[in-house]
């Protein structure tokens, strides 16, 4: 096993190697629109939607982000649920709230600018070392290291840790060789061709080692342990939550319920549900057992008529949500009063109105389902 701080790489050819990198950077970077600014909002937006999640996905959400809050200003006056309905479809909806929050408090201490200080910027909320370190290091150029999952897999290959990346011991010894770069090639550069390369050659499941201006020295590629580098923690099972969706709809307007401010999709609107957890390795439960659950938990608010439409999966990073559609083909007024008390707040929509409730996506997807039942949605996944 190579300790961490007993790096193979010689400091002299360090150098050699970040000239490479940068290099190769230069030649190859790919035109993307938060690299033709050096605007700290716009980076700092751009940061925070890339974790996560995919470039090409986060293009357009990025340009209409942008136009409709151009400014720390304009988000921090914005209202939460224009922010969230702009984020709708890119998940982990908690960044937006935080991008939000932080917005106002850049406004208030600040008057919208951003700290001199990196560590004022680090106490803002949702703003952790890899965001505080990308946007002082490509907006400010301060030598400053952004260590993200691309970055860790990166140095974990070249170096050859076998240990995990987040130990302090080895964190310590990649944010060296990042600050060492910084200095000799830039502190904008720096970062993004790392990011880069982990993006576009030295990716999880496919290494373009013959592309790669870091070969030479790579640990991995000489003992070919690409794959297994960077080593996992050992992840458990993701617990399975069974969700049971009630549709209630009268006169082309259909029944929507806010969630709570707090937790899992805060604020998001959805059908009425319930939830319980299933048993490990459990098979999924069959239409029968849904509609006698169903008449259970529905029954009491008059809800009768029930059945299936449909299915979808929406998995989070730590649980999976099994979604079951229940049409309800009766339901009386008091049903409608119980729903307001269960839940923050609730609304007949029509589909035309949708697009103003911020609609958390598997339920989006599971009211297209009842809309155009032909393009069946059962089994889609959605990742977020
Ligand atoms: N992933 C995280 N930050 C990125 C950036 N600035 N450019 C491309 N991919 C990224």
């Amino acid at each position: 096993m190579t300790a961490p701080s007993a790096t193979p790489v010689p400091t002299g050819s360090m150098n050699e190697a970040g000239a490479r990198l940068v290099a190769w950077y230069d030649r190859h970077r790919r035109a993307l629109p938060w690299r033709d600014t050096s605007d700290p909002y716009r980076i700092w937006v751009s940061e925070v939607m890339l974790q996560q999640t995919r470039v090409e996905t986060v293009i357009p959400y990025y340009h209409a982000f942008l136009e409709r809050f151009p400014t720390v200003h304009a988000l921090a006056a914005a209202d939460s649920d224009d922010v969230l309905r702009l984020w709708q479809g890119l998940g982990y909806y908690r960044r937006a709230r935080h991008l939000h929050e932080a917005a106002q408090q850049l406004v208030r201490q600040w008057d919208g600018r951003f700290p001199a200080d990196i560590r004022a910027f680090r106490r803002l909320p949702g703003v952790g070392d890899y965001t505080a370190g990308a946007v002082y290091s490509i907006a400010f150029g301060e030598p400053v290291p952004a260590i993200d999952g691309n970055v860790a897999r990166v140095f974990a290959r070249w170096l050859g840790i076998e240990e995990p990346m987040d130990k302090p011991a080895v964190r310590k010894s990649v944010e060296a060789v990042i600050r060492q770069w910084q200095q000799a090639f830039g502190p904008s550069r720096v970062t993004q061709a790392v990011m880069e390369l982990g993006a576009t050659v030295c990716m999880p499941r496919l290494w373009r080692c013959d592309d790669c201006p870091l070969a030479a020295e790579c640990e991995a590629r000489r003992g070919q342990r690409q794959g297994d580098l960077p080593v996992r923690r050992a992840r458990g099972a993701r617990p399975v939550m069974d969700v049971l969706a009630l549709l209630v709809h009268g006169g082309g307007r259909v029944l929507l319920v806010r969630r709570p401010a707090e937790g899992l999709l805060a604020d998001m609107w959805q059908l009425p549900a319930v939830e319980r957890p299933r048993a490990e390795s459990a098979p999924s439960p069959t239409d029968d057992e849904l509609l006698a659950w169903g008449r259970e938990a529905f029954g009491a608010w008059g809800c009768d008529g029930l059945r299936v439409l449909g299915r979808a999966r929406h998995e989070f990073t730590h649980r999976v949500w099994d979604v079951t559609l229940l049409e309800a083909s009766q339901w009386s007024p008091q049903a409608v009063r119980e729903l307001e008390r269960t839940w923050v707040a609730a609304a007949w929509a029509a589909p035309d109105e949708w697009p103003r409730y911020p609609l958390a996506r598997v339920y989006e997807r599971l009211l297209h389902l009842w809309l155009h039942p032909a393009k069946s949605a059962d089994s889609q996944v959605n990742r977020v």
